[in-house]
């Protein structure tokens, strides 16, 4: 069998993915499997040829994909509306850096260059900050001068959730064109006050954010909520979720997801925590299966060549974390640095650890990442193969759901 195999024992039978293919194969017994060999010839999972190189092949699928994709323009702005936000987590990896904000007129210089640099009409944008609905001024310009001009835009943002109200929503709807926000939620009432330490708190703003959660679902705006997690706040975001299904149950277009702290260590009781909260996510359908992933050509935005990030100065850089230095241009000027963009793209050396694990042609680990570390940790692994595992599952329910 092919290195590049997921194997799932299930009941009733067994579950192979192909991660270069992206293809599922089920089988009712070993028997079957064994019988079934030109069905795995055929679909990449038994490659029957001696002294092939699966890895060169990964390699080179990965290096063709990269080539057909750079051939496509410009399409994606991670735009900073702002530096400046209305809360002060602890945790936040921007703590420290300069609170500017967009000015009017950067705003329209902004869509001047989106403009500019288009081959075609169809643009995707994401807000981002600092807390992006501090300037939703930015968000309008922008968006009024892609209108103005014929611009087909669906925009998504990044966001602490809480300058929502009726106005903000309606403007979403039918200005900005927002399809999807990611809200950070850190905890129940009392934790999540403490740690979010609102400027200017009136107290009610956890209830503020879970109304506006609601509106949004409402109006079929798509929430994805995130939690935070560390080693001490495990059992209050499972009460947490308890209160996210009790009051979201009748929504679809909620999903939940949770996430380790950048600089939480990985000791066996967080890692416990995380499946255990990651599982009852799970068991409540709150979490979402990811969707299957065939070869990757790239890991985000950072090395692909269809995005950029334009800060509230106009600077153009290519990853959210570094919105003080490594830029490659501005919105002023027309080259970018191809020194920086391809200092984006470096990635960590292929690890003797790789040879032997499945999920290399999904696997691309950047230099410059804060959160891609040259060692490949346990950690990670398990996690990808969780959620691998999990994607196998429902697609297979989904199946045979379609076929009753
Ligand atoms: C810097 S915030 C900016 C957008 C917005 N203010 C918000 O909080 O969503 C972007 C994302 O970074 C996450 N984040 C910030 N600091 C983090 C850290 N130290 N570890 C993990 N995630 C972090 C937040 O939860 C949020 O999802
Ligand atoms: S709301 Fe976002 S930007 Fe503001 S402090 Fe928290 S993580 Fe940072
Ligand atoms: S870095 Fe880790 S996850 Fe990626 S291919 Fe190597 S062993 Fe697998």
């Amino acid at each position: 069998m092919s290195t590049f195999v997921v194997d799932l024992p299930i009941d009733g039978g067994r579950l192979l993915y192909n991660t270069v293919t992206g293809s599922i194969l089920f089988f009712e017994s070993d028997q079957e499997l064994q019988n079934s060999k030109d069905i795995l010839i055929n679909n990449w999972f038994f490659i029957p040829v001696v002294d092939f190189d699966e890895f060169l092949w990964a390699d080179f699928l990965r290096n063709k994909k990269r080539e057909l994709s750079s051939r496509n323009p410009v399409r994606s702005y991670l735009v900073m509306t702002t530096m400046d936000c209305n809360a002060r987590c602890f945790y936040c990896y921007e703590k420290g850096r300069k609170p500017i904000t967009m000015a009017n007129d950067t705003a329209n210089k902004v869509s001047d260059f989106i403009i500019a640099n288009a081959s075609t009409k169809k643009v995707k944008l994401s807000w981002f900050g600092g807390e992006p609905l501090v300037n939703s001024q930015a968000i309008n310009i922008i968006c009024e001068n892609l209108r103005r001009n014929s611009y087909n835009y669906v925009s998504h943002m990044i966001s602490n959730g809480l300058l929502f109200s009726d106005n903000v929503i309606a403007n979403a709807l039918n200005l900005w064109n927002l399809k999807r926000i990611q809200i950070t939620i850190d905890g129940t009432e009392d934790r999540y006050l403490k740690i979010k330490s609102f400027k200017n708190s009136k107290g009610d703003e956890f209830h503020r954010v879970l109304n506006n959660i609601e509106s949004l679902l409402k109006n079929n705006i798509s929430v994805s909520v995130r939690l935070n997690q560390n080693h001490d706040n495990t059992a209050d975001l499972l009460n947490l979720v308890d209160i996210i299904k009790d009051k979201f149950s009748d929504f679809d277009n909620l999903s939940v997801y949770n996430r380790l702290l950048f600089d939480e260590e990985i000791t066996p009781e967080i890692k416990n925590d995380y499946f255990n909260l990651k599982h009852k996510l799970r068991r409540t359908k709150l979490l979402k299966p990811k969707s299957r992933d065939a070869v990757k050509h790239s890991q985000c935005m950072a090395d692909n060549d269809y995005s950029l990030v334009i800060t509230p100065d106009g600077h153009i850089g290519k990853c959210e974390h570094f919105s003080e230095n490594h830029f490659i241009g501005s919105i002023y000027e027309k080259d970018f640095d191809c020194q920086v963009i391809n200092q984006f793209k470096e990635k960590h050396e292929k690890l003797s650890i790789c040879s032997t694990c499945a999920l290399y042609p999904s696997c691309v680990r950047l230099k410059m990442c804060p959160s891609q570390l040259e060692q490949c940790q346990d950690f990670t692994r398990e996690d990808l193969y969780d959620d691998l595992y999990f994607m196998m599952k429902s697609c297979y329910h989904q199946k045979l759901h379609s076929l009753r």
